[in-house]
This record gives C-alpha cells, structure tokens and sequence, in this order.
C-alpha cells in the first residue's frame, strides 16, 4: 500500500488534458475484437481497467498490439475475429477492478458456445453479477456463479442464442451494454428497455461499426433500443475523447481553490454523462465549453474552468446516470458550497467498486463535515468555507474515492491522506502528476 497525502494546493493554473474515456476505451477494444478488419484506437485510456479487458480480448482470439510508433499518442491496433468468431479462452479471464469490463465481456462471450472463466480482485468478487445472469440467462447462457451471484463465474453460451427483449430493472448501462453485445450474435431482435436512459456508447459504436441499432424515446421517458442481430462488423477507426469521470476531479479543485482557472483540453461531453457540469453550474460554478467539435461517437470540448464560490442544491434522483460516478466528488465540492446539498436516487453508489454512499459520508464526517447518509440518498451542509480535514481515509480498492478526497486536501485546513493511492491507476494513471501541474500539493 502507498498512502498519497494532498495539502493545500496553489491556485490551479494552465492546460491538461486527462486520460481517454473509460467507457470508450472498453467498448472500442471489444468491438474491435468482433469485427472484420483492423480497428485502430486513438487515446486508449492505458489505465488497470481497460489493459485487463485487452488481455481478455486478445485471450478470446482476437489479435491486441499497442502501436509504439513515435508520435502516437495510445495508440491501439486490433485485428477483429468477427461477430461471433471468437475462441474458448485458454485461461481464467481476471478483469481486476473493473466492472465494465467483466459484465460487458460477459456479454461478449455469451454469444459464443464456449465456455468461459471470469474473476477479479477483491472489490469486484463482491459486486452483484446476478443483474447480467439473469437476462443473459434468458438468451440461453448457462452460470456457475459463488453464493450471492459473484465471481468467480464460468459462464457457457448456447449453440444459438435467443433474442429477447429485456426491460432494465435498475438504470445502468453495464446491463444494456452486455445484452447488445450478446445479441451481436443471436439471429433476430435484440431490444433492451431502459426506463432512464444511461450513457449510450454502445449503440453509438454499435453503429458506427456498422450494426443496426434503432434508439426510441417513450413519452413515459424511458428508452427502446433495438439492435438487427448477426450483422457484418466492420473495423473502424475511433478516437478516444478525454474521460469527463476523470475531468471531475480537476473540475472541481479548480471551482475550489481560489484564484484558480485552467482549461482542460477534448473532454468528451456527451449529453448523458454530463450531470456533474448542470450541477456544478446550478452550484454557481464557471464552467465554458469552448472549441466543441463532434467526434465519431461523443461531442468534445475545451473546457474553462474558474474558481467561485458555491451554493448547496438539490440534485434530482433523474440527473444520477448522468453523473452516477461524480458524485464522491459533487460530495466534496458540497461539502465547501454554502447551504446544504441534497443528493438523491443514490442506491446504485451502495456497488461500486466500494459502498460509495457509506464511503462518502464517512470519510466527510472524519473531515470535519456534517452530512447525513439514509437508503439513497446522500445530504452534505457545507458552511461556504472548506472544511478541516486532516482525515486518514481508506480507499477500499476505490480509485474515485481516493482522488475526491485528494481534492478535498486542496482546500481543507489541514491535509487529508488516503491509505493507498495504487488503486487510482485502474482509471486515471498520472493522477497526482497532473493535478500537480496544475498547482496542487499530492504526494507520497
Ligand atoms: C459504465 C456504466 C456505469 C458506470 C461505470 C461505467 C459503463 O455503471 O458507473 O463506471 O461504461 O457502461 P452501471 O452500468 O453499473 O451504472
């Protein structure tokens, strides 16, 4: 374990640009893997997460090489094995700390009739798996799973999978994704029904590999997605926008540190992820979104970001899978606001990569804050002045929860320490280095 300390920052100052999206990053390698062709990436986020799904990528068949010629910038080159080509990995698929990748894969290789063998680190072995079996189960994919529906998991897929339609029961685009993948190789129509929409990345790439997928808006606000199963996908080159979960954090050191003002340069600003910057700026923070150009899949942009005073607010249950990973951070941005911030709809924050809701409150109320913690939601009363720190917090294998409570340090009287810094790679590798670019005090 290596503790990370954060002291008071300087006023932030300059341009950064943080690591490719996550979310991209992940469904560009697996899609890669599926089509016809070689699919080169531009930005790959080369974070713990996405280098475990291009292992488990590359054991399912497909071929997976970082292209190191000089002037590349992460760049990634896979040469697909087609919808429904690939192979019985010869080994344990161990997709670490990531979420994403395991339930989407699980997906993946659902539609092949081959068996395959998931696990993960210790906070992935206790998140609920059940939410993926149970539609995929529907398709006609066989689990053995631990107790409880966790991993480990092996999984065997069908001869021909069935296409369903599936409404959602929770919000949440891990589900989505895995039963689009899944239904690449069922002959039919697969349609999921989400009753809020969630970051739509797959369809966008789905489509953009040339898969058909028709998206439905319902007059009750929920969403039909239909995908045209068993299509020809093509390779096709994809540009990785910077991650706006990863964007959060010098985001908001910036609206706290006074004096401060930066720009963070091609941070993807796709409607559906972007609850934090309404939020943020209903907080009364400065946020521009400048030079916004279209990528193939997300819109991006150059954002200017000043220091401001804040105000509490409430956020509503139907703004969560707009921000569902900002919140440990739109936490700590609360808990300097004037006034009391209310946060609702938050029971999915109870399994992430830890008890995010449990972890917030806890690790505020070690730092000198008010906040209270019920079912789902989260309520934090700042006092319009930072608070005072000086807390130890435990990460728990939690990469968000170490980088919000370092940007809590920025401002707090005294500073705060996180136990273990090393699982803040999974997502953003060089986290410290930039924000000390930037003009902030992190260290070991
Ligand atoms: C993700 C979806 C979200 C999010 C995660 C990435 C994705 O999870 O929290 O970090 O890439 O599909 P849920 O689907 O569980 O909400």
């Amino acid at each position: 374990m290596t503790a990370i300390h954060s002291a008071k920052s300087s006023a932030l100052q300059g341009e950064a640009r943080v690591p490719g999206d996550k979310s991209v990053s992940h469904r560009s390698l697996m899609l890669g893997g599926v089509a016809i062709g070689e699919t080169r990436i531009e930005g790959l986020l080369e974070g713990e997460d996405v280098l475990a799904t291009a292992d488990a990528i590359r054991a399912l068949g497909a071929e997976v090489t970082r292209d190191d010629a000089q002037g590349n910038e992460n760049v990634w080159r896979v040469i697909g094995r087609g919808v429904g080509g690939l192979t019985e990995p010869g080994q344990v698929l161990d997709l670490g700390n990531s979420g994403t990748a395991v339930r989407l894969l699980m997906g993946l290789a659902g539609g092949h009739a081959f068996k395959t063998t998931f696990g993960g680190d210790a906070s992935l072995s206790r998140r609920p798996m059940e939410r993926i079996m149970t539609p995929l189960r529907e398709m006609g994919v066989q689990f053995q799973a631990r107790t409880g529906g966790c991993l480990p998991i092996t999984q065997e897929g069908p001869e021909t999978l069935m296409p369903i339609t599936y409404t959602l029961p929770v919000a949440s685009a891990q589900v989505k994704s895995a039963i689009l993948l899944a239904g690449l190789n069922a002959p039919g129509k697969t349609t999921v029904i989400e009753p809020q929409p969630t970051r739509d990345h797959s369809e966008l790439m789905l489509r953009h590999f040339g898969a058909e997928v028709d998206v439905e808006d319902q007059s009750d606000g929920s969403r039909r997605i239909t995908l045209t199963g068993q299509p020809e996908l093509e390779a096709a080159a994809v540009v990785v926008p910077g991650d706006i979960s990863s964007a959060a954090f010098p985001m908001v050191g910036a609206v706290l540190v006074p004096g401060s003002r930066i720009v963070l340069k091609r941070v993807g600003i796709n409607p559906l992820r972007a609850g934090l910057i309404t939020t943020l700026r209903e907080m009364g923070a400065s946020i521009t979104e400048t030079n916004v150009r279209g990528g193939a899949g997300d819109p991006l942009a150059d954002l200017i970001v000043e220091a401001g005073p804040l105000k509490g607010v409430d956020v509503p249950a139907s703004r969560a899978p707009s921000m569902i990973d900002e919140y440990p951070v739109l936490a700590v941005a609360a808990a300097s606001a004037e006034g009391t911030t209310r946060m609702q709809g938050l029971a999915e924050l109870r399994v992430k990569e830890s008890d995010r809701l449990a972890a917030m409150a806890t690790g505020l109320a070690a730092a000198g804050v008010r906040v209270e913690e019920t079912g789902d939601e989260l309520i934090v009363h700042g006092t319009g002045v930072p608070p005072k720190g000086g807390a130890l917090i435990e990460a728990d294998l939690d990469h968000r929860i170490a980088m919000a409570f370092l940007v809590l340090g920025m401002v707090s009287e005294s500073p705060v320490t996180i136990d273990d810094g090393f699982p803040i790679d999974t997502s953003f590798p060089g986290f410290a280095d930039l924000m000390n670019g930037l003009g902030a005090n992190m260290g070991q």
